[in-house]
């Protein structure tokens, strides 16, 4: 083992944070945990991790659950076809496997939404095996005590990554390893504002030496994302509203919304046309209810919702008239769970 791992190995046994997911014995709950923190700060999963475990507490059960109850434990955590990813491979594990996460590297690869990335870490962590792993954190580290200067989100760069993520594995450690990286950057390689000073790397950092910390990773610079405007009709009938189901695959596949439709103009003045256009559902527009905004990682919205009255519906599976004390029960994204708490 070279000095660097030790350091940082070292640092590792004094300083790791306590974590759930930890030290757990069960490759399922690394696997799970390792889905829920991709795009997600410990913080927040941590009380989604917990509940997952109860709700689901083996790859059996969750193979077992309901899309519709998979989707509600993951509500609000964003990101849901990694929920839905979960639950097929739940069930693939289990018809291929007997129910346990298989340890060869390719199977567990041909899993779906389980790419290099999750491969590494559960192979490293739950495994034991000298694996190497790249997320974010770890791609900020290696760019910082290389000081690579390639696009680190370019194919040759993550290539490059890679590499030096193998480079200084140490044999049977390497779940130790790419966890004290992964906290590395979570507590002291920040992405502004670095803590050197606190780092057991510090002498080894080659950008620290150069004084580029704060220029790496280098990044493709980023496009202007769009912006959309949406007008959705909040229709209630005898204690009923009308939902219907996003498709199964793409954005928030298979979670529920209001009726909607993308517009263009004066919200209150084009959502009855826009509607009809878009879905056949034709209302009569009552109130305003509060706008809401959200941006996702490619576009943002801003939505404007309106109590209206029902004048035709078409026949369409994707919809659903739901009680308005069972409206919990429905899976729904940030926007469309903000218009429910308006009409409770
Ligand atoms: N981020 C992703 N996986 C992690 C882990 N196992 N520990 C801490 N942070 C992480």
């Amino acid at each position: 083992m070279n000095r660097l791992t030790t350091s940082l190995l070292n640092w590792y046994d004094q300083q790791k944070r306590t974590l759930p997911w930890r030290d757990h014995p069960d490759p399922y709950a690394v696997w799970v945990s390792e889905i829920m923190l991709q795009q997600t700060r410990v913080d927040t999963v941590i009380p989604y991790f917990e509940k997952w475990m109860k709700l689901f507490p083996s790859v059996k059960e969750l193979a077992a659950a309901s899309e519709q109850s998979v989707l509600n434990a993951w509500e609000g955590l964003g990101y849901y076809s990694r929920a839905r990813n979960l639950h097929k491979a739940a069930r693939a594990i289990v018809e291929k496997y007997g129910g346990e996460l298989p340890r060869d590297l390719e199977e567990l690869r041909s899993l779906p939404g389980i790419g290099r990335y999750t491969v590494g870490a559960i192979a490293s962590m739950a495994f034991g095996m000298d694996v190497p792993t790249l997320d974010g954190n770890l791609r900020r580290v290696f760019s910082r005590l290389f000081d690579v200067t390639e696009f680190a989100d370019s194919p040759s760069g993550e290539e490059k990554l890679w590499e030096l993520a193998a480079q200084n594995l140490p044999k049977g450690k390497a779940g130790d390893y790419n966890q004290a990286l992964m906290d590395l950057g979570a507590t002291i390689c920040l992405p502004k504002n670095p803590r050197c000073l606190l780092c057991p790397l510090m002498k080894y950092c080659k950008a620290r030496e150069n004084g580029t910390q704060e220029q790496r990773p280098v990044l493709k610079p980023k496009k202007a994302i769009p912006s959309y405007v949406h007008a959705a009709a909040v229709i209630v009938e005898r204690g009923r509203v009308l939902l219907s189901q996003r498709p199964a695959d793409g954005l928030l596949g298979g979670m529920w919304e209001f009726p909607n439709a993308r517009i263009d103009g004066d919200p209150a003045k084009v959502l009855v046309k826009s509607l009809r256009a878009a879905t056949q559902i034709q209302v009569r527009k009552k109130e305003a209810l509060q706008v809401v905004e959200h941006a996702y990682s490619h576009f943002r919205v801003t939505v404007y919702p309106f109590l209206c009255a029902k004048i035709s519906i078409p026949k369409n599976k994707n919809l659903k008239w739901v009680k308005l004390d069972e409206l919990e029960d429905f899976p729904m994204g940030k926007v469309d769970r903000q218009i429910a708490r308006q009409i409770k």
